[in-house]
């Protein structure tokens, strides 16, 4: 399991991704980063377009960087935003989060001092997983 040096660079590299944010309409910038298990991390922000519905989530960009780079076990992942509105997780990214691993620590962090440690599985109960598929 990822020992606390780890977590304080995951949550580092999620709040210099924030600064990558594109994010010209919402103006809402957000930071993620992911920690697979071989120990890499894998950073993302939000990324926005002119045509709205195309906008990408934070979380979903980095943890689409590594499972990209073949990086499935993500152990956990960190989400830096304004305050804890902002390092609330939609519920798009909750889904996809469980998909790779429900035990994933997700830390939140704000930029005002907010801290929350949680998992992908608590901020989803009753979830739909790939499990449910399995007993079709
Ligand atoms: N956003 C994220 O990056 N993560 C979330 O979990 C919620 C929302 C972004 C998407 C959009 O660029 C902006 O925040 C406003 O919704």
């Amino acid at each position: 399991m990822a020992d606390s040096k780890k977590l304080k660079a995951l949550v580092e590299a999620a709040a210099k991704a924030r600064k990558a944010a594109y994010s010209p309409y919402s103006g809402v910038k957000i930071g993620a980063a992911v920690l697979t298990r071989d120990g890499t991390i894998y950073p993302g922000c939000n990324v926005e377009n002119s045509s709205y519905g195309l906008s990408c989530c934070a979380e979903r960009t980095a943890i689409f960087k590594a499972v990209s780079e073949g990086q499935r076990r993500i152990e956990a992942m960190a989400v830096v935003g304004a305050s804890e509105d902002y390092t609330s997780p939609c519920g798009a990214c909750r889904q996809v989060m469980v998909e790779f691993n429900p035990r994933m620590k997700v830390l939140r962090r704000g930029a005002d001092g907010y801290s929350d440690d949680t998992t992908a599985e608590a901020l989803l109960p009753s979830r739909f997983g790939p499990e449910g598929l399995a007993r079709r």
